[in-house]
């Protein structure tokens, strides 16, 4: 059976704006600015840290609330594919998604994407069995995991711990879903001593609870149009 007679996956509606930027009608909000590879390097790769993190690592985990277009996955294989590394890297990426992007508007999005050719041919079976596996470079793999399912009850069917998280949901306040107490709790637990986290958003709901569960969260100058944007870091 192909990924796309799965009756249990029910793929993304895309609409495009005029400029160009994906856009959610479900939940009325764009995947990403419009530059969505500006954002997805300097809010959720550098706003890790992860390439000078991953400098001299054989393992990193990172975990992502929504995989979408995969512009955060592409975004942080091209810093470490860039960045002079002293040991092989095997990073481990980790996202669930309640509707995934179907592979046309994927392929679309990620064509530009230095290996999107192995992306985009991992993707089906990704959607399909949950993991696959890249090969970018010969010290460098990435073991993808891909969890279908709704937030917080998503999360809990992973095993950490991972090292950095994306959060990435759509706006909080038409996305709640993604951005809610239980959700953080299992970024909690899924979250390594000292693991890091970044976002695009900065509402005051989101540093609130982020902080019940034991980040300590911060703000930045946002990107683009945005005023702030959040990191933090877990407690030890
Ligand atoms: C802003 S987009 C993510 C963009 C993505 N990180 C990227 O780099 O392209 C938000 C994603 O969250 C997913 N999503 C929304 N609500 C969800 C929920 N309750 N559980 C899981 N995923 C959800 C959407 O389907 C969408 O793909």
């Amino acid at each position: 059976m192909s990924s796309e007679d799965r009756p249990s996956v029910e793929w993304a509606r895309l609409e495009y704006l005029e400029d160009g930027t994906p856009f959610a009608p479900r939940y009325g909000d764009v995947y990403c600015s419009r530059s969505g590879r500006g954002q997805a390097a300097e809010v959720f790769v550098e706003g890790n840290r992860v390439a000078e993190r991953c400098v001299a690592a054989r393992s990193f985990a990172i975990l992502e609330t929504g995989l979408g277009l995969g512009l955060n996955l592409s975004a942080t294989v091209d810093a470490l594919a860039t960045v002079g590394r002293s040991e092989p890297l095997r990073l481990r990426y980790a996202a669930i998604e309640l509707h995934p992007v179907h592979p046309e508007d994927l392929a679309r999005i990620q064509r530009d994407a230095p290996f999107a050719p192995s992306f985009l041919e991992a993707y089906p079976a990704l959607v399909r069995d949950g993991r696959a596996t890249l090969k970018i470079e010969e010290n460098l793999q990435v073991d993808l995991e891909l969890v279908l399912g709704d937030g917080a009850a998503a999360l809990a069917r992973l095993q950490g711990p991972f090292d950095a998280l994306y959060l990435d949901g759509f706006a909080p306040a038409r996305n709640q879903g993604m951005w809610n107490l239980q959700v953080y709790r299992e970024l909690a637990r899924l979250s390594a001593p000292g693991a890091t986290l970044a976002t695009y958003s900065a509402a005051s709901a989101v540093r609130e609870g982020l902080t019940e569960v034991g980040f300590r969260v911060r703000r930045l100058a946002g990107f683009a149009r945005k005023r702030h944007r959040i990191v933090g870091q877990r407690q030890a």
